[in-house]
This record gives structure tokens, C-alpha cells and sequence, in this order.
């Protein structure tokens, strides 16, 4: 892919008013960014980070074109990038602080972009149709108003038989948000003992999470997951439940974590990425 689609673009998406304030803890005036990476203390990231960098190595043409959407800090985009070094594999983000900390943590300049997934568009100009052979989401469709803008535009951008992988957050109680802020605060404190995080750094991970736990734009039920990549011409390949956790009503997932294939166009549909908000409601 040429830099002129893909590279750093300007800074300044974070003062655009459009911007959603419930992400604020990614953002300047959050400081989420600073320790987002003890998420690597949690084993259920860790899997569901396996489970993705395994699809990343069964994309079976040479030397592919990757986007990891809503990549953050660049921890699965530079596993990736290990796995895959015939590839191009490229993070976009929203949040210049989280592109920024990617650049610090070693992901290449040139593999990252400050922008938007509902619209790809890099350095104000959109992403080339069909040029992308595989997209990855880790933990970011939950933010998104209307995730089906997201599917739109992976649609868009995604070869012919290309391949979606998406994991996010599924539709939450106050059972499940307990269940994981626990079992984060027991894997932290355990981090905490061997001397490898500060008591404030768990402190702001832990509320980090809860803020944005409450905030959470679309949880999706397996089956409403399903069905929106259903529509926009994907078809499931392999679903799993992810980040697995102990509650009152025994262990339960918090997230379901879905591999498709590519198998129509939007081209040759009649879908618009506009027609559906999903609401956050906790039971
Ligand atoms: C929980 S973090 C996940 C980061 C990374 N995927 C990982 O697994 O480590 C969510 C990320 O999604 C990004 N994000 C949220 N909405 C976005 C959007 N509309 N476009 C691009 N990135 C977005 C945030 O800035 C944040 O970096």
C-alpha cells in the first residue's frame, strides 16, 4: 500500500466536536494511555490476542495488507507485524495519545494512522476499495455508535474472500462488569506484589475500565454480532467466546470474538451503513 493512503496524519482528530466524549479516558484530557499496556497482565487478553495472531498467520496470500482497526497502543499490531514480516500491517486509531504511545512502544511511524474506522479515510483521502486482505478489531466496536458503519467500511476496503476478525464486548450486567473488574483487580494485585505495576497504575486501570464499561456504546449479543456481518456480506467462519469470567451465575463471557470471510460486495448490495444505532442498556 503507497504512503500517500497510509501514513501519519495530521494531528487533531481529538479537538473535532464530533469526537465522543465517553472515550475520553483514551484521549488528552484522559490518561488512559499511560498504562493501558498492563492489559498484557491479563491472560484473557492474552488469548484472545493468540486467537487473532493465529488468523493473522492462516491469511494464506503472501505479503498481505493488514489493518489492525482501533489498534491502540500497537501491542497486537506489532505481534502481528513479528508473525507476519512479508506483510504490510498497519494500526489506524482515533485517539492521537494511543497512536503516540504505539510510536513509543516500537510500532513503525509509517504502518500508523490517526483515523477514524467508521471512515477510512487516511490523510484525507479514503483507503482504496478492495486493496486490504485482512482486518483485525480488538475491543474497540463497543465504542462505536453504529458499529454497522464499521462493517460498511470494511466491506469497502476488504478484497473479494478477504477476511474480518472481530472481538468486542457482548451485552453487559452489572454481574458480568464485576466479574472482570475483579478479576483484573486480583491479576493486577498479583503484579502489583512482583514490584511490576505502581498501586496508581492499577488504580487507573481499574477505574479506566469501569468508566468505560459504563459508557459502552454497542455491546452486541453473539447472535446481533453475527447477524450485522451477516448483513454486510460476511459469513462466519469460526465464533468464540473471549475474556471468560467468573460471576455469581458461574463463569461467563464477556466478549464474543468472530472470524468471517468476505463473501459479498457492498458494491453489488443495497446496504447503508447508516440504519442502525444499537443502544447500551445493562439488565
Ligand atoms: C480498548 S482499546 C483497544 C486497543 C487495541 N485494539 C488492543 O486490543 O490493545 C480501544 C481503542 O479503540 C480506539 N477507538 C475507539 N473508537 C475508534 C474509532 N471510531 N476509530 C478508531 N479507533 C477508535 C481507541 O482510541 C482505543 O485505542
Amino acid at each position: 500500500m503507497s504512503q500517500d493512503t497510509v501514513g501519519t496524519s495530521k494531528p487533531g482528530a481529538e479537538n473535532d466536536p464530533k469526537i465522543d466524549s465517553n472515550l475520553l479516558p483514551f484521549g488528552k484530557s484522559g490518561t488512559y494511555h499511560q498504562d493501558y499496556d498492563l492489559i498484557l497482565h491479563l491472560p484473557i487478553y492474552v488469548q484472545a490476542m493468540n486467537l487473532h495472531l493465529k488468523w493473522v498467520r492462516e491469511v494464506s496470500v503472501a505479503s498481505p495488507v493488514i489493518f489492525d482497526a482501533g489498534g491502540g497502543t500497537g501491542i497486537m499490531q506489532r505481534a502481528a507485524s513479528q508473525m507476519r514480516p512479508d506483510g504490510d500491517i498497519y494500526l489506524l486509531d482515533l485517539h492521537e495519545t494511543m497512536v503516540r504511545r504505539a510510536i513509543q512502544n516500537g510500532s513503525h511511524r509509517d504502518k500508523i494512522s490517526h483515523c477514524n474506522v467508521v471512515d477510512m479515510r487516511i490523510n484525507d483521502k479514503p483507503v482504496s476499495s478492495e486493496s486490504v486482505d485482512h482486518i483485525f478489531s480488538h475491543s474497540v466496536l463497543w465504542a462505536l455508535k453504529r458499529p454497522s458503519e464499521f462493517f460498511f467500511e470494511a466491506n469497502r476496503v476488504l478484497k473479494r474472500s478477504a477476511t474480518l476478525a472481530v472481538s468486542t464486548l457482548s451485552r453487559i450486567d452489572w454481574q458480568l462488569i464485576n466479574g472482570y473488574l475483579t478479576y483484573a483487580e486480583e491479576k493486577l494485585s498479583v503484579a502489583l506484589k512482583k514490584g511490576l505495576v505502581t498501586a496508581s497504575q492499577k488504580q487507573n486501570f481499574i477505574s479506566s475500565n469501569y468508566y468505560l464499561l459504563k459508557h459502552a456504546h454497542s455491546p452486541l449479543a453473539k447472535q446481533e454480532l453475527l447477524q450485522l456481518g451477516i448483513r454486510h456480506g460476511f459469513e462466519p467462519v469460526e465464533v468464540h467466546s473471549a475474556y471468560n469470567v467468573a460471576t455469581a451465575n458461574g463463569i461467563r463471557p464477556l466478549f464474543t470474538q468472530v472470524l468471517w470471510k468476505k463473501v459479498g460486495s457492498i458494491f453489488d448490495f443495497n446496504v447503508s451503513p447508516k440504519n442502525e444505532a444499537m443502544s447500551c442498556k445493562y439488565t
